[in-house]
C-alpha cells in the first residue's frame, strides 16, 4: 500500500490549480566536487538511489539486444550504467557527459567492478555530432535531461537521438518531471533528508526545481514519436519515460538476476520500488523483467 503522505500528494497534484515555476539547475554541468561527491554517496549500492536504479536498469535490459552498441546520455558517475553493463555483459556501452570530474568517478567505478564493455567520451549531449547517422542501437538516459537549460535544448537532444539511432532501436529516456504543487516538490524532495547527505537533499530539490513538465517533454519529443511513447507514473508525473516496445524476449537468466538484486534490498528500498512498478504500471508502462507483481 503507498503512504498516507503519498496518496495526499498524489491527490493534491489532481486537483490543484498551482502550477509551479521550473528553475533550470544553479549547477547545470555537475563540475562542482562537493556536489559530484554527494550524488557518488547517494547512488552505491546500499543507498537512497538503489531502488530507483533497479527499477531504471530493468526497463534499460528490455530496449537492449546482446550485441548492441548503446549510448548513455549524461552518465555522471555511471551508477546506472555499471549496474546495467555488470548485467549485460554481451553490450557495449558508451558513456556521454559533459563533466570530467563526473567523467572521472564514472572511469573509477568501473574499473573498480572489473568491468570491460564500458567506455566514456566527454561532451554535450545536445550535440552529438561525435556520431554518425544510424550508428547505434538503443539511447538510455537516466534522471539527467532536467540539467538542460530550456525545452528547446531539450527539443535538440531528442532530434539527435532521432539522428544516430538505427531503424527500430531501443530508447529508454525517464526523468522527474514537474509536480505542479510547492508542496509536493518539498515532499519528495525532504522525504529522505536522514538518510543522505545534505548537499545530496539540496541537489535533488534543485532536480525537482528544473524539472521539465510533461506536455513540454512530450512536444519536445516529436522527433521520436514514431519510435517512443510517452509514459508517466500516474496521478502525478513525479517520473517521465521515453520508451521504445521491448527489443529482447522472455530471458529466465536476466529476470533471475534482478529478482535476486530485487530481493536482496532492504525493506525500505522494497517500497520505493513497488511504488515505483505500481505508478508507472498504472501509467501504462510495465517492464516484464521485474514481473507482474508488486516488488
Ligand atoms: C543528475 S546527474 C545524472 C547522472 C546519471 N545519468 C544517473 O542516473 O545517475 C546529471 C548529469 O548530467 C550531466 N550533464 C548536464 N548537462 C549536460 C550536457 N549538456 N551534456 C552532457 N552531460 C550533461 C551532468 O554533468 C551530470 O553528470
Amino acid at each position: 500500500m503507498p503512504s498516507p503522505a503519498l496518496l495526499q500528494t498524489v491527490l493534491r497534484e489532481m486537483i490543484t490549480r498551482e502550477r509551479s515555476p521550473r528553475t533550470p539547475e544553479p549547477d547545470l554541468v555537475m563540475d562542482d566536487p562537493d556536489n559530484v561527491a554527494a550524488y557518488v554517496e547517494a547512488g552505491r549500492e546500499d543507498a537512497v538511489m538503489a531502488p530507483v536504479y533497479l527499477f531504471h536498469g530493468a526497463n534499460i535490459c528490455e530496449v537492449i539486444r546482446p550485441g548492441d552498441t548503446v549510448l548513455d546520455l549524461a552518465c555522471g558517475p555511471a551508477n546506472q550504467l555499471a549496474l546495467v553493463a555488470r548485467l549485460n555483459p554481451d553490450v557495449n556501452f558508451i558513456g556521454l557527459d559533459l563533466s570530467e570530474p563526473m567523467l572521472e568517478q564514472a572511469r573509477e567505478l568501473i574499473a573498480s567492478k572489473g568491468l570491460r564493455n564500458v567506455s566514456f567520451r566527454h561532451g554535450d549531449i545536445t550535440d552529438l555530432s561525435m556520431f554518425g547517422p544510424d550508428s547505434v542501437d538503443a539511447v538510455v538516459s537516466t534522471m539527467a535531461l532536467h540539467h538542460l537549460p530550456s525545452v528547446a535544448a531539450l527539443g535538440r537532444t531528442y532530434a539527435e537521438v532521432a539522428r544516430i539511432l538505427k531503424p527500430g532501436g531501443g530508447i529508454y529516456m525517464v526523468d522527474f518531471g514537474h509536480l505542479k504543487a510547492q508542496a509536493s516538490i518539498d515532499y519528495f524532495g525532504n522525504q529522505y533528508a536522514d538518510r543522505q547527505p545534505a548537499l545530496f537533499t539540496l541537489d535533488y530539490l534543485n532536480s525537482l526545481h528544473a524539472a521539465f513538465y510533461p506536455d513540454d517533454i512530450a512536444s519536445a519529443a516529436r522527433p521520436l514519436a514514431g519510435q517512443a511513447r510517452v509514459y508517466k507514473t500516474f496521478g502525478l508525473p513525479f517520473m517521465v519515460a521515453l520508451k521504445s516496445s521491448p527489443r529482447r524476449g522472455h530471458d529466465a537468466a536476466l529476470e533471475s538476476r534482478l529478482e535476486g538484486l530485487k530481493k536482496g534490498l532492504p525493506e525500505w528500498h522494497k517500497t520505493d520500488l513497488a511504488d515505483l512498478i505500481r505508478h508507472f504500471r498504472m501509467g501504462g508502462m510495465r517492464c516484464a523483467p521485474l514481473g507482474n507483481a508488486p516488488a
